[in-house]
């Protein structure tokens, strides 16, 4: 045939094709283990399946639910897995689906789990649970995108995942489409996702640490298969997938900044007790170390607010193990409160548009020292928030507010996103820093606006 007929051409065009096809795979399978180790490589040791661990069980619900019906332990595991914070819209019916992320390259949008047959899950197979739990694999076979963490809920057990189902569909089936999502080309190209599965995700269940105790690798299922704390605060490759070499070293994530909680000392929690940590994520707040808002906030509301002591225990003790990792721009926090006297503290040359918002709209509740004598946990001394230099979740915390209730007295941080100008929060953010963090951030007025736009 000759080569320059249509045919010969787009032969040669396909070929050419595959060849970048396979030339990206390779690359990709470089790069996952290069640059992509499992999530516990960290942790050395070895692992083995679950059926050759013989010591205690580190899956499954808690002691104390053993011997619960499968709906209540479905229930309890749906929540460790926080399933809700995604699959619930802003003040929608929970699991109903719906809820929005705004990526680059257009919206995304979560879908109905609830059992109705035609808009959610109701016509699911265990088996079709099971791939889109594990494989991301959707309904008619589609692929999922990775904002379903199923590269994480890949290690959660088949009986696990089996409970959540018989949770999921003992609900009020909830009649709801998802909003037609829109993703630019090629990112609506659905068929692209089995390839990012194909390289990054391990698709492999739990395998314990034999040289650890049960209590550590309960965390770590925990924390690795249901919590997905990583999703959150490991930063991303180029290609969106975990980086674990870099495992806890924060990253930003919606817009708000979850930081490093590797074991380092300044800026990571490695100062923390274990009783700060545990008093965090089952409560919400930490003496001393401040308020968990924005999406660290949600969940604790929905998902580690619910877990029984002993496995709030498990995952301090598994996080706590974790690798310290620095990150040069986050200080050691500043543990001595500011000068109680308004006259100090911050140079009188500094924007005095901060000091006037921060007079009238927040020493009330704030006081001038940073330690609050009416509401304890609204103190920010020794705050990450105030003495990150990027003042992201400042920032956030004044324009949304904390939308919870503080663990001691009920209050709440209200919104401040209508009551003032981009420049006014920006001077407010930088005053606040200035005063009560070891180093003051420099924000403008344009940083406000995009972070106004992720809201
Ligand atoms: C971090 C956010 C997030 C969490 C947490 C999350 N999901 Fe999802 N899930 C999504 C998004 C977004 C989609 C839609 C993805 C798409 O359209 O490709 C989705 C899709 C799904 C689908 C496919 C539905 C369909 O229409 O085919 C199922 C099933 C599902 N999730 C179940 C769960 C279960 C069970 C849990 C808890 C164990 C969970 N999800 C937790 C974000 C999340
Ligand atoms: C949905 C995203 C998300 C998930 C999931 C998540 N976090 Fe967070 N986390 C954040 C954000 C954002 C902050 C910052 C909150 C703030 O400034 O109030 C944060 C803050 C924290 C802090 C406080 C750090 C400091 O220096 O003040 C700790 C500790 C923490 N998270 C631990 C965890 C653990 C452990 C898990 C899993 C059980 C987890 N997080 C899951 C987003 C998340
Ligand atoms: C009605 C009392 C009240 C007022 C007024 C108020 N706050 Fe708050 N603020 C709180 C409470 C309570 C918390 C802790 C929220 C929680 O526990 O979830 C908080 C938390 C914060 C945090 C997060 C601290 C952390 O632990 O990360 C920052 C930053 C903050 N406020 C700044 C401000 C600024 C700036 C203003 C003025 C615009 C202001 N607040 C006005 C009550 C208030």
């Amino acid at each position: 045939m000759n080569d320059s007929s249509p045919t010969g051409r787009a032969g040669r065009y396909t070929l050419i094709g595959i060849v970048a096809i396979l030339a990206v795979v390779l690359i990709g399978l470089l790069w996952m283990g290069v640059l992509a180790p499992h999530p516990m490589d960290f942790a050395g040791g070895t692992r083995v399946a679950l059926t050759e661990y013989h010591a205690q069980d580190p899956t499954g619900v808690p002691a104390e639910l053993k011997s619960a019906s499968l709906i209540e332990q479905g229930e309890y595991l749906a929540r460790a897995a926080d399933c809700a914070a995604c699959h619930t819209a802003d003040g929608g019916v929970p699991f109903a689906g719906g809820r929005a992320f705004v990526l680059p390259f257009g919206t995304l949008y979560s879908t109905n789990i609830t059992p109705d047959k035609e808009t959610g899950i109701g016509n699911y197979s265990d088996a079709n649970f099971l791939e889109a739990v594990h494989k991301g694999i959707g309904r008619d076979h589609t692929r999922l995108y990775p904002a379903m963490p199923f590269a994480s809920y890949t290690y959660m057990t088949t009986a696990d995942a089996a409970a959540i189902k018989a949770y999921l569909f003992s609900l009020a089936p909830v009649h709801a489409p998802a909003p037609q999502n829109t993703l630019s080309f090629p990112f609506n190209q659905r068929s692209l996702m089995g390839v990012w599965a194909l390289l990054f995700n391990p698709d492999k269940r739990f395998e314990p640490r034999t040289e650890r105790d049960p209590q550590w690798n309960r965390g770590a299922y925990l924390v690795e298969a249901m919590a997905h704390c990583g999703e959150c605060h490991t930063p991303r490759n180029l290609m969106q997938a975990l980086n674990n070499r870099e495992k806890f070293a924060g990253a930003v994530q919606a817009g708000w900044r979850a930081y490093n909680i590797t074991s380092d000392p300044k800026s990571g929690i490695g100062a923390w007790s274990e009783a700060a940590l545990a008093q965090y994520l089952a409560t919400g707040h930490a003496d001393g170390r401040g308020a968990a808002t924005g999406p660290m906030g949600e969940a604790v509301d929905n998902s580690l607010q619910y877990m029984t002591q002993t496995d709030i225990a498990a995952m301090v003790t598994y996080v706590r193990s974790v690798s310290g990792i620095a990150s040069s721009d986050l200080p050691e926090p500043k543990a001595s409160p500011a000068p109680a006297s308004h006259a100090e503290g911050v140079a009188a040359n500094s924007d005095p548009r901060g000091k006037a918002v921060y007079a009238g709209a927040c020493a009330s509740c704030h006081d001038w020292t940073g330690v609050s004598p009416v509401i304890p946990s609204a103190t920010l001394t020794g705050v990450r928030s105030v003495n990150d230099p990027t003042a992201t979740n400042v920032v956030q915390v004044i324009l949304s507010g904390s939308h919870r209730q503080a663990a001691d007295t009920r209050a709440t941080m209200p919104a401040f996103g209508s009551a003032y100008s981009d420049e006014e929060i920006a001077s407010l953010a930088n005053y606040v820093t200035a005063r009560f963090g070891a180093q003051p951030s420099a924000v403008s007025a344009q940083n406000i606006a995009a972070l106004r736009a992720q809201n």
